[in-house]
């Protein structure tokens, strides 16, 4: 496994590699099954002469100013392993001043999907992932790339960005892997207290219960169902502090329309400083 630090390396890494099939898996660390799901997934696209490359890399640019960039977990040994274990081939690690000179003045705004959701309350955050997601594409110059259906606005956003910016790699998205109380894995819930992580996996039992609503119960009302999820919240995680939970087109991350053909349901709910994330389709 090789292990790039710096863009003159990756580049020579890239000559050598020419011709040979490339699956990206961009991570920011702190891996967790959920990656390793990931790069597993990205092993299997790539086949046995392919390439499997992990970027690990803490994006400055996608934090907000009271967000926790500093306090992010960096577990760059144990990640390696992750990665050797679950057949990564190439490992780029950049610093950030090598992938934001002092004087850079251009980068990406996404000026639709990004405003909903996960989006509204934190502005600028998919600014910075789109800047790095290009940068990375760019530098990687993959085939593929593996992103986790977990961020579903991030995965419908990179499509866009893919889609709009011409590059010419195909995406692939990959089922959130969970606890086996149903918490979603996330690198956040280590900042869990014991007694908010009892209550964490309230978030995922809530959008199950308001799938099964609309499966079985013929709930059709996204408010009712918003409803039903708010009330399992405050009943079953008094300790969580509802961000959003919001029913939007899958596609579109719009309001629901009568064009919607798939409904997502997702949440952010805030346990102390730790906000976690989940969703769930409606099929
Ligand atoms: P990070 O939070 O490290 O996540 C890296 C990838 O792992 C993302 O595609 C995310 O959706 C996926 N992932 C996280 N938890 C998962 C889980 N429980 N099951 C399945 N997949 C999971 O997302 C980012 O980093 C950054 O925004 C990045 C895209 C790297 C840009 O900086």
């Amino acid at each position: 496994m090789n292990v790039i630090n710096n863009i003159r390396q990756i580049r020579s890494w890239h000559t050598i590699n020419r011709g040979t099939r490339c699956v990206l898996v961009p991570t920011m660390g702190a891996l967790h099954e959920g990656h390793a799901a990931l790069i597993r997934a990205a092993r299997e696209l790539a086949g046995p002469n392919g390439n499997v490359a992990v970027s690990i890399f803490v994006n400055p640019l996608q934090f907000g100013p009271n967000e926790d960039f500093t306090k992010y977990p960096r577990t760059l040994v144990e990640d390696l392993a992750v990665c050797r274990d679950n057949g990564a081939d190439m490992i780029f690690a950049p610093k950030a001043e090598d992938l934001y000179p002092a004087d850079r003045s251009i980068q990406l705004f996404e000026t639709s999907l990004s405003k909903t959701l996960c989006g509204a309350s934190r502005p600028g955050h998919f600014d910075g992932v789109c800047t790095v997601v290009a940068k990375l594409f760019n530098l990687v110059q993959c085939d593929d790339a593996v992103f986790g259906k977990k961020d579903y606005q991030q995965l419908a956003i990179i499509r866009q960005l893919v889609r709009d910016l011409d590059f010419n790699i195909v995406l692939h998205g990959i089922d959130t892997v969970r606890e086996p109380d149903g918490l979603a894995m996330s690198s956040r819930n280590r900042y869990l207290t014991p007694e908010e992580r009892a209550q964490a996996p309230a978030i995922r039992a809530a959008l199950v219960a308001a799938r099964d609503a609309w499966k079985n119960g013929g709930e059709r009302d996204p408010a009712a169902l918003l409803q039903l999820i708010k009330q399992h919240l405050q009943q079953h995680a008094p300790l969580g502090r509802i961000d959003y939970v919001d029913a939007v087109d899958a596609n579109t991350l719009q309001p629901v329309s009568s064009s919607t053909e798939l409904v997502v349901i997702a949440a952010a709910v805030f346990f102390g400083g730790a906000r976690l994330i989940d969703n769930i389709e409606l099929k």
